[in-house]
């Protein structure tokens, strides 16, 4: 069934996105064990190749294409302090101190599961850390206001307005957005309040909710490599996705272990 452009699945469906994103949350668990000072972000990969491989899913990033962008070489997408999203997993050895975001997307008996997560590597200054706490604690401000009859802009706004308070600014240029049988799906969800679309939310729609906060300037340039997305002035930023799913009862996160 459709709400405007949005569609809307059926409980089945969501019980198959349960089990896509189920499998995505158990290689972010996995890759946050792993990950320390020494590791590279290749390995982080070659694991979430593994476990996608071993679960009979596939990548929903490998292959992928954005605007007029090459593919999407890898599997997960790993992106150190002042990268925003989008980084290319490879030679890339982590250091203490270092903050990496790790976006993972597979397909699952035809549905995206799709999340990412912000960890810290060996110990981290507190502004880092007040950084991931404060994005983390967004999701859940946009979280808690998938329900039904709100529209799209209390999640946008609830988010927008926490990281405000808390000092740090939201990336413009990426947006959320409807998951399903593909990954990008309507609606679009900007995490901060914009003109424009606001539909009411309804049961039955599935959303993956993906702040991307940064310490300074919102601004963000894309490097040489046509995917990772820096900061403008180069201070950290950080990076948080569940995909969800919105019931009868309120809002269910489908990228849980
Ligand atoms: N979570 C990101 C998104 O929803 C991951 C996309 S990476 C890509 O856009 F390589 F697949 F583009
Ligand atoms: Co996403």
């Amino acid at each position: 069934m459709k709400a405007g452009m949005i569609i809307l699945k059926t409980h089945k469906e969501i019980e198959i996105m349960r089990e896509a994103n189920r499998i995505v949350a158990e290689i972010l668990q996995k890759i946050g064990e792993t990950i320390q000072p020494g590791t590279t972000t290749g390995e982080l990969d070659k694991i979430a190749d593994r476990m996608i491989e071993q679960a009979k899913a596939r990548s929903a990033f490998k292959g992928y294409r954005m605007r007029n962008q090459k593919p999407y070489p890898a599997s997960i997408c790993s992106s150190v302090n002042e990268e925003v999203v989008h980084g290319i997993p490879g030679s890339r050895v982590l250091k203490e101190g270092d903050i990496v975001g790790i976006d993972v997307g597979v397909v699952y008996k035809g549905f995206v599961g799709d999340a990412a997560k912000t960890f810290a590597v060996g110990k981290i200054s507190d502004e880092a850390s007040n950084l991931l706490h404060v994005t983390e604690e967004s999701l859940y401000k946009g979280i808690s206001q998938a329900v039904e009859g709100k529209r799209l802009m209390d999640i946008s706004g609830a988010i927008q307005n926490h990281v405000e308070t808390h000092g740090f600014s939201v990336v413009r240029d990426f947006v959320g957005h409807g998951v399903g049988r593909k990954m990008h799906e309507p609606p679009q969800i900007p995490n901060y309040r914009s003109p424009g679309w606001n539909p009411r939310l309804q049961a039955g729609m599935a959303l993956a909710l993906e702040p991307m906060v940064n310490e300074g300037t919102w601004r963000i340039k894309l490097l040489d490599d046509e995917w990772t997305a820096v900061t403008a002035d180069g201070k950290l930023s950080a990076h948080f996705e569940h995909s969800i799913a919105i019931t009868d009862n309120g809002p269910l996160i489908l990228s849980e272990v």
